[in-house]
């Protein structure tokens, strides 16, 4: 950490990133906010890791964001590079992440904004399994809303650290994919939201980043009875004794059917994420609620109907017939879409 002390507001990276502000701090390294000086008011977010005796792992989010480049709706890649001390890596500038959304909201999440989170991640983290990797630190610090407009209610997964192919490519460019190892495997993730199978040291496929996922939508609905312990073999013991209707207490139905259905899933199998969202998109149906309700976070909107100075005649207003809210929402929001969810860009 020492080493990068020095990078500091109004420091200049590369030649070209203004240092405007920290974002954010972890074990190896820090997020920055930054101003590129080759284009008046673009903003990006850099990334800096001071470990780079051996690449770091910054060197792998690189080689991640760069695979993820061909797809929709992820973070991109806008620059990368080392200096003597350090390595950085620039890329879209966010919003804010879930955790600190949910301090911003101050009140618990009501189930419409829970089913909405549950389909927007769900989204990123198809994603990035279509480009053939599992992420394994699924948390509500790694998923971060967009940062304007409509796209402040997207969210996009960060933090490639821990990620690790589950298929390998041939010479003929031919994909399969890779064999799980046998054997105990090192701890990559966090224990208050891995499955399992990850406190099991085996390894993790994408079924374990779905796992994450659910554990992440119950403590952010209504909390995991663990939430309160940090050492991992006493978080192991309560995740194992808990039970199933304990658990969900409180939460959507749909949670329990994902729940059951998570419990099918082998290391090999794609997860059925059209069904997933299926499940979370009734939810949201049988919950009354909409793509376009308020999220706790956000300020009081005006009301939908009032007279603004843009409308022309009296004739305009009559005439017009507000759209469905329903098909406002998949007109704007990917995660609403049922064709993303039924996409199978990988084929494995
Ligand atoms: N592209 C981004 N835009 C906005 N904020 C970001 C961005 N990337 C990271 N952050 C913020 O910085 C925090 C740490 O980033 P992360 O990549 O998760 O690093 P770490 O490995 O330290 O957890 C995130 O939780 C988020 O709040
Ligand atoms: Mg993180």
């Amino acid at each position: 950490m020492e080493e990068i002390k020095f990078l500091t507001e109004g420091k200049i990276v590369a030649g070209r990133w203004k240092i405007i502000k920290k974002l954010g701090e972890g074990g190896m390294g820090a997020v920055f906010k930054v101003e590129d000086k080759r284009r008046k008011n673009f903003m990006a977010a850099m990334k800096v890791e001071s470990d780079i005796s051996d690449g770091g792992v910054l060197k792998l989010e690189v080689h991640v964001l760069k695979e993820l480049a061909p797809l929709k709706n992820v973070v991109r890649l806008i620059d990368s590079g080392q200096r003597d001390k350090y390595c950085f890596m620039v890329m879209t500038m966010l919003g804010v992440d879930l955790m600190h959304l949910k301090r911003l909201a101050g009140k618990p999440f009501s189930q419409s904004t829970i089913l909405r989170i549950a389909m927007a991640t769900l989204y990123a983290i198809k994603q990035i399994h279509e480009a053939g990797f599992t992420h394994r630190d699924i948390k509500p610090g790694n998923c971060v809303s967009g940062l304007v407009g409509g796209d402040m209610r997207c969210f996009y997964l960060i933090d490639y650290g821990m990620v690790r192919a589950f298929i390998q490519t041939d010479k003929h460019g031919t994909n399969s994919l890779r064999k799980p190892r046998e054997g105990d495997q090192l701890f990559r993730g966090t224990p208050r939201y891995c499955s399992l199978n990850t406190h099991y040291r085996k390894e993790q496929g994408r079924v374990d980043d779905l796992w994450s996922w659910l554990f992440m939508l119950v403590e952010l609905h209504v909390g995991l009875p663990w939430r309160r312990l940090t050492d991992e073999r006493e978080i192991l013991k309560v995740k194992e004794s808990t039970k199933t209707e304990d658990l969900f207490r409180k939460c959507p139905n749909e949670f329990r059917n994902l729940y059951d259905y998570l419990n099918t899933l082998k290391f090999a199998s794609r997860p059925d994420y059209f069904g997933m969202w299926s499940e979370c998109f009734a939810g949201l149906k049988r919950a009354k609620g909409s793509f376009l309700d308020k999220f706790e976070w956000e300020p009081e909107a005006p009301p939908p109907d009032v007279q603004t100075a843009l409308s022309i005649s009296e004739k305009d207003l009559t005439e017009f017939k507000p759209t469905k809210r329903t098909v406002m929402g998949k007109k704007l929001y990917p995660y609403a879409s049922a064709a993303n969810f039924k996409e199978n860009i990988l084929k494995m």
